[in-house]
């Protein structure tokens, strides 16, 4: 069989859009606070700034100029202090980094030089890394990530606002008419992609699984749902909790989800980007680790989703039985589909995005929140590592749980209904939330 031409001009044109709208994130980014904040370590969970800023350039230097590109490396000297696996971000502001103007300047040097490379690269009869321009949008998509991850810097950093407010995403029109839970089949379909072009290397191979039918939530829990959980004493009560998750919880002291702080009685209030306001009920909960989505779902009588029951739940199309890309189909991701790429700043409310809901009906499986699954982060069969062991292979294994479906914070050249995200149990400065599910009775 052989593969249908590839559109080389349309790929190198989608190349140099994900790679321009990428930097222009970075910059708003790096260029709304001063000097002295973009060097500061805001959390030890977090990378100065400008170590994301010279990270991301460098990433880019090593593999666009120097491996796609195979000109001579520019700063071989900085490539130790931006390896991410050299330097836990803890320790990283005592490295000697580039000052702001010089990371800034290096950044953009790398790029100057990839464009010329992106130009004259051939994206089809090359290499694996060049085909289809996958190595342009593993950069660009590496560069998002950073800027979800510098976000997240700007979301822990205290002090007044930097970023300046959007407006708000649009109110959804029939959330209260919709269904509490919908009910996804049995049956076999197809997980992750043989197909896509800048899909990573963790969703690949597309294979075959069978999924016994569950029903899952329509929209992701809410916060107003998630005080009601508090409310009932649910982080006082040893029951709903994993036996890690409940140690985790009583010798740090969580009591509610990140950011949040009780005003009086049942008012809570939390910080967004610099901001104090109440917390608002019906948007989706963000700020919660794998243990507290998992206890909540305890608590609530149901469980978290399986990864496999998020990826049937979101691609699956039961008239066709084919899996699509995205939950609306296979169309790029446009503004009425989704809340991605940083436009509004928060999640929009549950129930939002009618047109973006999945062929069984369940609503905004992509953006507005990271969700939970119950899984542990591992390959599927026939997984090779493509072109770096330590994107994902290094972190396969129990201690990760998967990460489904993309943030407001996600773009989306780095969101799809195969994307794949990971972290600690314990992490919630992530911009992460979940939906529950539930087995389907069998009689
Ligand atoms: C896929 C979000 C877990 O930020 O640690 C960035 C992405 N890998 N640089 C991370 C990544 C290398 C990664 N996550
Ligand atoms: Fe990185």
């Amino acid at each position: 069989m052989t593969a249908p031409p590839l559109d080389t001009e349309a790929l190198r044109r989608r190349a140099l859009d994900a790679l321009l709208a990428a930097r222009d994130r970075t910059r708003a980014l790096t260029t709304c606070v001063d000097d002295r904040e973009l060097t500061a370590q805001h959390s030890p969970l977090m990378s100065p700034l400008v170590w994301d800023l010279a990270h991301i350039g460098n990433q880019e230097e090593q593999w666009l100029l120097r491996t796609v590109g195979g000109r001579e490396a520019l700063r071989p000297d900085i490539d130790p202090i931006y390896d991410a696996f050299e330097h836990p971000r803890a320790a990283r502001p005592s490295l000697p980094l580039l000052p702001p103007a010089e990371a800034h300047g290096y950044a953009a040097d790398v790029r100057g030089r990839v464009l010329d490379i992106l130009e004259n690269s051939p994206l089809e009869g090359g290499s694996r890394l060049t085909h289809a321009g996958f190595a342009f949008g593993m950069i660009a998509q590496h560069e998002q990530q950073h800027d979800e991850t510098m976000l997240i810097t700007h979301q822990l950093r205290r002090g007044p606002a930097a970023l300046t407010a959007p407006a708000p995403p649009p109110a959804p029109a029939d959330a209260a008419l919709l269904p509490a839970e919908v009910l996804v089949p049995g049956g076999p379909f197809t997980m992750g992609t043989s197909t896509e072009p800048w899909a990573l290397d963790n969703e690949r191979p597309g294979h075959v699984r069978d999924v016994a039918a569950f029903f899952i939530d329509t929209v992701p829990v809410s916060n107003g749902a998630y005080a009601r959980f508090i409310e009932d004493g649910g982080y006082d009560d040893p029951r709903w909790w994993t036996e890690a998750g409940w140690a985790h919880i009583r010798e740090h002291g969580v009591t509610a989800p990140l950011f949040w702080r009780r005003e009086s009685g049942d008012l809570w209030l939390h910080r967004r980007f610099g901001v104090t306001e109440p917390v608002p009920p019906d948007e989706p909960v963000l700020h919660v680790s794998w243990y507290e989505a998992d206890a909540y779902a305890r608590w609530a009588g149901r469980r978290l989703p399986a990864e496999a029951e998020w990826e049937k739940a979101a691609r699956h199309d039961p008239v066709t039985g084919r899996s699509l890309r995205y939950p609306w189909g296979d169309a790029d991701p446009g503004p009425g589909h989704a809340n991605l790429g940083q436009r509004h700043l928060r999640p929009a409310p549950v129930g939002s995005y009618p047109e973006g809901a999945s062929p069984l009906g369940v609503r905004q499986l992509i953006g507005d929140v990271w969700e939970w699954t119950a899984s542990d982060f591992l390959p599927y069969p026939g997984f090779a590592a493509f072109p770096y062991k330590e994107y994902s292979e290094v972190f396969f294994g129990p201690e990760c749980k998967v990460l489904r479906g993309g943030s407001f914070a996600v773009d989306q050249v780095a969101c799809r209904g195969t994307f794949r995200n990971w972290d600690y149990p314990i992490r919630r400065q992530i911009f992460s939330g979940f939906r529950t599910a539930r087995d389907a009775q069998v009689l």
